[in-house]
C-alpha cells in the first residue's frame, strides 16, 4: 500500500528542479521543488516588487512574474554567470547586486523601492532575517519566504519572535533510492506589527 508519506516521497523525488528550462533560459540551475516556487510565485503579479539574496534559477524565472527583482549576491562568478544570462535576455525589471560582508545585506538601502516579497536564499541567512526586523523596506504585508529554513534554524532562531509564521512547506525526500529520508523546508513569514 502506498501511503500518503510515501506517495509524498515519490512524487517529491521527482519533483526537484534540477536543470530546468526558464522561458527562454536554458538549462538553469533552480534548485528549489515546485511545491516552494509555487508557494512564491501565487503571490506575485506584475504590479509586487521583489528582493532576493542569493540569486540563481529563482531570479530568472521569479522576474518574470513581477513588477521588479533585485537579487543580491555575494559570489562574484556565481553572480556573474546569472549576470550574463540575464543580459542576453529582453528581461529588464531585474537587478543584480554582488556584495558581501555587511554589505551584503545594507545594500537592501540604496534600493528604492519598499518589497512586496523577499526571499531569503543566500548565505547569511540569519542576518538577511534580522535585517528585516527594523527595515523601512518592508511593511507587515510584505512576505517573506525562508528557504531550508530547519537547515538555518540556528541563524534565525534570535530574530523569529519579531515575525508571525504563515506557513511551512515541507517537502519529503530521499537523496538516493535506499537514503536517509530528508527535510526540505521553507517558511513563509510576515512581521509582527510594532516591533
Ligand atoms: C542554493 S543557491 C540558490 C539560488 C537561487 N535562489 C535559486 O533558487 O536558484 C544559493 C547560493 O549558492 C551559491 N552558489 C554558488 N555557486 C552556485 C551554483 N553553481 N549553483 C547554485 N548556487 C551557487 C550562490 O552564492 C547562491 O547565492
Amino acid at each position: 500500500m502506498i501511503t500518503y508519506k510515501n506517495a509524498e516521497l515519490i512524487i517529491d523525488k521527482y519533483d526537484y528542479c534540477t536543470s530546468m528550462n526558464i522561458g527562454e533560459y536554458k538549462n538553469i540551475d533552480f534548485l528549489m521543488y515546485q511545491k516552494e516556487i509555487i508557494e512564491i510565485l501565487s503571490c506575485l503579479n506584475k504590479d509586487k516588487v521583489m528582493l532576493e539574496w542569493g540569486c540563481g534559477g529563482s531570479t530568472l524565472f521569479f522576474s518574470q512574474y513581477c513588477k521588479n527583482l533585485y537579487s543580491i549576491e555575494s559570489n562574484r562568478s556565481w553572480y556573474t554567470n546569472i549576470k550574463n544570462k540575464l543580459e542576453k535576455s529582453k528581461y529588464e525589471n531585474v537587478k543584480i547586486i554582488h556584495e558581501s560582508g555587511e554589505k551584503y545585506t545594507k545594500s537592501v538601502d540604496e534600493i528604492n523601492e519598499i518589497f512586496d516579497v523577499v526571499f531569503i536564499d543566500g548565505i547569511y541567512r540569519g542576518k538577511c532575517l534580522n535585517y528585516l526586523v527594523k527595515s523601512d523596506k518592508i511593511n507587515e504585508n510584505t512576505i517573506i519566504f525562508i528557504h531550508d529554513s530547519l537547515k538555518y534554524k540556528n541563524q534565525i532562531i534570535n530574530s523569529i519572535k519579531h515575525f508571525d509564521i504563515q506557513k511551512e512547506i515541507k517537502v519529503f525526500w530521499k537523496p538516493e533510492p535506499d537514503g536517509k529520508e530528508d527535510i526540505e523546508h521553507m517558511i513563509v513569514l510576515k512581521r509582527k506589527k510594532n516591533v
